[in-house]
Formats: structure tokens, sequence, C-alpha cells
């Protein structure tokens, strides 16, 4: 009985353990995001999305999905959010061409890149689950 008590206490730990640093990537903004309380910042989306996405995504350079292109979107929209922001950050082959880690924003937040995604879907019209 002792044993059970126990275990319960380590896993209750170790669960409050996992919460506590899963949500916090100490990233420069203000924003408190555990990725699921994460609420997108469409301006600082569309800054980053100008200065680091538009290169390829505004007409659908190299492979590309055109930011006006719904189809495409909604296509990578239907992967969930959750791989659309891991492709975003950590890069991705897909049948049309290649997306760069951080579309190559080397000083890109985690946030940062999330927001551009944010902004491009926006645009684009189409929602991500
Ligand atoms: C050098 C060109 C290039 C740049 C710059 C670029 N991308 Fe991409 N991106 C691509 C290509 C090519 C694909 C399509 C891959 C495919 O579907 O085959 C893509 C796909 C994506 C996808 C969809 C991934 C999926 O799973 O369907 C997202 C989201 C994305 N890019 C976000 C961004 C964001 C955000 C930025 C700016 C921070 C960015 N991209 C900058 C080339 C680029």
């Amino acid at each position: 009985m002792k044993k059970v008590l126990s275990l319960i206490l380590i896993s209750v730990f170790f669960i409050g353990f996992l919460a506590s640093c899963g949500g916090d990537s100490s990233s420069s903004d203000n924003s408190d995001k555990a990725s699921s309380s994460y609420t997108p910042n469409l301006e600082n989306g569309k800054a980053v999305y100008d200065r680091s996405c538009v290169a390829c995504h505004m007409q659908g350079v190299a492979g590309a999905a055109a930011i006006t292109d719904k189809a495409r979107w909604e296509a990578s929209a239907a992967k969930g959010l959750d791989t659309l922001h891991a492709h975003a950050l950590h890069g991705f082959q897909g049948e049309h061409g290649v997306m760069l880690e951080k579309g190559s924003c080397a000083d890109c937040s985690e946030t940062d890149v999330y927001d551009a995604v944010a902004y491009i879907l926006k645009e684009a019209g189409v929602e991500a689950k």
C-alpha cells in the first residue's frame, strides 16, 4: 500500500514537472504561450512574413504555395497546425519542394515562425486545427 502511494506521488510530481517545462520557450516577446494557449500575433506574423517568407510564398516560387493559393493551404492545413508549425520551424520536404528551416530566417524565434504561419493561413482564408 505504501508502495502504491509513493508511486502515485512520483507520477504526480512527474506530471507536474512535465507541465511546468512544456510551455515556456523563453523567447523574446511577451506573449505567454504553452503551445496550446498560444495566441498568434498577426501583426508580428505579417512583419515576419514580409521579411522572411514573402520571397517564396508571395507568388509561389520554387514549389512553395502562393499565399493566395487557398487549395494548397487547405491541403496543408488539413495536416493540423502542430504539423505546420513543426514543418515551418524545422523544415520540410514536400511533394512540391523544400521548405527550409524557419524559411531560413536564422534570427526568427519559434513564436515569430508560428505568427508568420498564422498570418499566411489567415491571408489564404484557411484555418488549421
Ligand atoms: C526559399 C523558399 C521558402 C521560404 C523563404 C519560405 N518557404 Fe515555406 N515553403 C516553401 C516550399 C517550397 C514549401 C512547400 C513544400 C511542399 O509542399 O512540397 C513550403 C511550405 C510551407 C508550409 C507548409 C508545410 C506543409 O506541411 O504543408 C508552411 C506552413 C510554410 N512553408 C511556412 C513558411 C514560413 C512561415 C516562412 C517564413 C518564415 C516560409 N515558409 C518561408 C518554401 C519557402
